[in-house]
């Protein structure tokens, strides 16, 4: 079987989260398809080391800290993009937290407001700069937010987390809407169960068997890699996806066809 190989050679991608999982992979899938990405995080260490990673690989990649869920960090940040290549085409939206374990009785608002703020608002502000970037270039765009399976079906004690997922779909679609005519297209990435640090974090927390999870998740009992998600995002970022605006684009091994 064949394999996608994108160029964005030219182009500027942003990319969230980037100090590990999907954030990493995306941005190291970028810079090795010739983009220059500019990359944040709030972990220093894990964002600089991605950036070191793709320099060493021949790519261009520069990590600045952004807290998404603080509108003067992600204005700078995708402003820092624009200062220093001039232009924003594509941008992967991957930052989030999930640190539930409880039911919802027994959140805490404290938990609620957190979530909401770097998964909801995070993505919400990542859309606001980016957009404005794209349009201001004059290029038109293409934007990628992770969302989750859990956009469409929850699982056991996660509240916030699954409610600020359905939200990610809902600004992805009304962005798609709005933006489509101006030339930007929005899509979101629906992950199912990826080996990422947060995977691993919340099997640990629960006490729950990697495998007997692999098995729940999806159909083939593993868990899917972070390239295999940043395929799909530089796919739904090229014009190879020209026709695709809108879209919740599940990547979970046939986990929501069950
Ligand atoms: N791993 C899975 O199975 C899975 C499944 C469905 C959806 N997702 C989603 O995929 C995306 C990527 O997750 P991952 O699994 O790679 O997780 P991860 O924890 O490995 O990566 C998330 C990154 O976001 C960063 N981050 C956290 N808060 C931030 C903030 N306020 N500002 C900037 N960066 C911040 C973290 O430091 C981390 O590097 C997330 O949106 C997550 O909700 C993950």
């Amino acid at each position: 079987m064949g394999t996608f190989t994108p160029s964005f050679a030219g182009d500027v991608a942003f990319v969230t989260g980037a100090a590990g999982g999907m954030g990493r992979a995306c941005a190291l899938a970028f810079a090795a398809a010739g983009a220059k990405v500019l990359l944040c995080d709030v972990n220093d260490a894990g964002g600089e080391e991605t950036a070191a990673m793709a320099v060493a690989a021949g790519g261009e990649a520069v990590y600045r800290r952004a807290d998404v869920s603080s509108a003067a960090d992600v204005e700078a940040a995708v402003g820092e993009a624009v200062a220093r290549w001039g232009r924003l085409d594509c941008a992967v939206n991957a930052a989030a937290i999930e640190t539930e374990t409880v039911l919802l009785h027994e959140a805490t608002e404290e938990s609620w407001d957190r979530m909401q703020a770097v998964n909801l608002k995070g993505t919400f502000l990542c859309l606001k700069y980016e957009l404005a970037a794209m349009l201001a270039a004059g290029n038109g765009g293409a934007i990628v937010n992770i969302a989750s399976t859990n956009s469409f079906r929850p699982q056991p004690h996660q509240t916030a987390y699954t409610a600020s997922k359905h939200g990610v779909l809902g600004l992805t679609r009304q962005a798609a809407i709005d933006y489509a005519p101006l030339g930007v297209r929005v899509n979101a990435i629906c992950p199912g169960g990826i080996d990422t640090p947060m995977l691993r974090g919340a099997m640990e927390r629960r006490g729950r068997d990697p495998q007997d999870v692999a098995n729940r998740l999806s159909l083939i009992g593993r868990f899917g890699t972070p390239e295999e998600i940043a395929a799909a995002a530089l796919w739904l970022c090229s014009d190879s996806s020209s026709y695709t605006m809108g879209h919740a684009l599940a990547v979970d091994a046939g986990y929501l066809a069950r």
